[in-house]
């Protein structure tokens, strides 16, 4: 799955531009005992293009997908609260707003512990996952939801419909994006949707990426980093339009995609909103983002710079939070134990393991304090609402917030 500089785009017949290479990365979620993460030489460049004919962002290289989903996956979505009440608002959304008829189904793909069908069990509605990773597969089975343990492409939707027949609503969240081979995904959901059914899916959006700075959103698992543009373009060739849009405070800034089969359903005003700021916004524009790269390397500066004077002043600095994200900011940033003691986490599978690439222990959140470090890096930043309502005390004591995006900065 690995192509060179000048690549296909996944997308289109297009060439797309390479605009910010953010060097050599391992494994996002790579989480893994010292002796282990040290002997594991896996890198792969991140480097970022954009399609000039359909718009589309994309990696130019990926590593293969078994390196990266499999039976020690180390996210679980039920470890954030608000994540799960997040879910909980999508899936009533969906039964009120979209399922019709007298008995549903709803497939949901990168269904992960569970989390957002867990839902529609409670409300007695036909449910599907489709989750490829053996270990988050298994909680949600464990719990009584359907889970099918394997990749979501064509020959899944086949084998869904043999067995389930075909389904009301399509929904996922931050897995579309994570998908290099997605003409075969949509060719699946024309397969396994019924003439009136919806596709509604989640992810990190490329214009909050680009208004905020926020470069975290590129690590392996993210091929793509979506706009409407690009969504419309790759659906467009299934038979599918958008018929809504709705930004998501998500993830640090997210938009949830509806589409129909084209011509079923009037698309709404928020629509063409959208697709007016981005032509504004000069979303699809590889230049545009050639200049997001030179702010990347910017921050870079801003935040090596601080931790190396917060050491240089004797501060105690720890992370917060040991996200996929915080891989490609430590990695392209070459910043490893000497700057960042350790990262609390409260994901007990990280416990024990290091950051992968940069090698800074992940501890519980026992470890964060009391006593507290001085400066605390918030990574991540996306759940920073729920993370400052958890850890007043810290801020009370005179710690103080590292923050990244839009600017680098300490907070109170
Ligand atoms: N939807 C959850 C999990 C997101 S993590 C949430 O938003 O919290 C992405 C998940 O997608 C992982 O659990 C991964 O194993 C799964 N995944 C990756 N490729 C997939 C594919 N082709 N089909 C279905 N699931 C996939
Ligand atoms: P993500 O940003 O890649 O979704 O990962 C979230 C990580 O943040 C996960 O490992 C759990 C961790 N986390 C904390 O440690 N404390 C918290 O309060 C929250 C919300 C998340
Ligand atoms: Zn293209």
């Amino acid at each position: 799955m690995s192509e060179p500089a000048g690549h296909r785009c996944r997308i289109c017949t297009g060439t797309p531009v390479p605009v910010h290479s953010f060097g050599m990365q391992p494994i996002a979620n790579a989480f893994r005992p010292a002796a282990v993460s040290a002997a594991d030489t896996y890198r792969f460049e991140l480097a970022v293009s954009v399609c000039p004919q359909c718009g589309t962002v994309q990696l130019i290289d990926q590593p293969d997908r078994e390196q990266m989903f499999h039976g020690e996956y180390a996210f679980f979505t039920g470890t954030s609260r608000a994540m799960t009440e997040h879910f909980a608002r999508f899936a009533a959304w969906v039964r009120d707003e979209h399922l019709r008829g007298d008995d549903p189904l709803v497939v949901e793909i990168g269904s992960n512990d569970g989390t957002l069908l867990a839902n529609f069990q409670q409300w007695n509605i036909r449910h599907v996952g489709v989750e490829p990773s053996a270990n988050v597969a298994r909680a949600a089975q464990a719990r009584g939801i359907p889970t099918e343990v394997r990749f979501f492409d064509a020959d899944a939707a086949r084998a869904i419909v043999a067995t389930h027949g075909q389904a009301s609503a399509f929904i996922a969240a931050n897995v579309m994006c994570h998908i290099p081979y997605l003409h075969s995904v949509v060719e699946g959901i024309d397969l396994l949707l019924g003439e009136d059914g919806i596709v509604a899916f989640e992810d990190p959006y490329a214009g909050d990426v680009l208004a905020k700075g926020s470069y975290d959103q590129f690590y392996d698992e993210h091929v793509f980093l979506f706009s409407l543009h690009s969504v419309a373009a790759v659906f467009a060739r299934h038979g599918f339009e958008l018929v809504d849009v709705q930004p998501q405070m998500t993830h640090g800034g997210s938009m949830r995609y509806v589409l129909a089969r084209t011509g079923k359903r009037t698309p709404t005003a928020a629509v063409r909103e959208y697709l007016d700021r981005e032509v504004a916004q000069r979303i699809t524009d590889p230049a545009r983002w050639k200049e997001f790269g030179r702010r990347c390397e910017a921050s870079k500066q801003a935040l090596v710079s601080l931790l190396r004077d917060l050491k240089a002043a004797g501060k105690t600095v720890a992370g917060y939070a040991a996200t996929s994200k915080s891989t490609t900011i430590l990695n392209y940033c070459g910043i490893g134990p000497d700057l960042i003691a350790f990262i609390s986490d409260t994901t007990p599978i990280k416990h024990g393991t290091v950051t992968p690439g940069t090698g800074i222990p992940v501890v519980p959140r026992a470890a964060f304090g009391p006593p507290y470090p001085d400066y605390a890096v918030l990574f991540g930043w996306n759940h920073e609402t729920e993370i400052r309502a958890k850890e007043q005390e810290f801020v009370a004591g005179g710690g103080r917030w590292i923050r990244f995006f839009p600017d680098v900065e300490i907070v109170s």
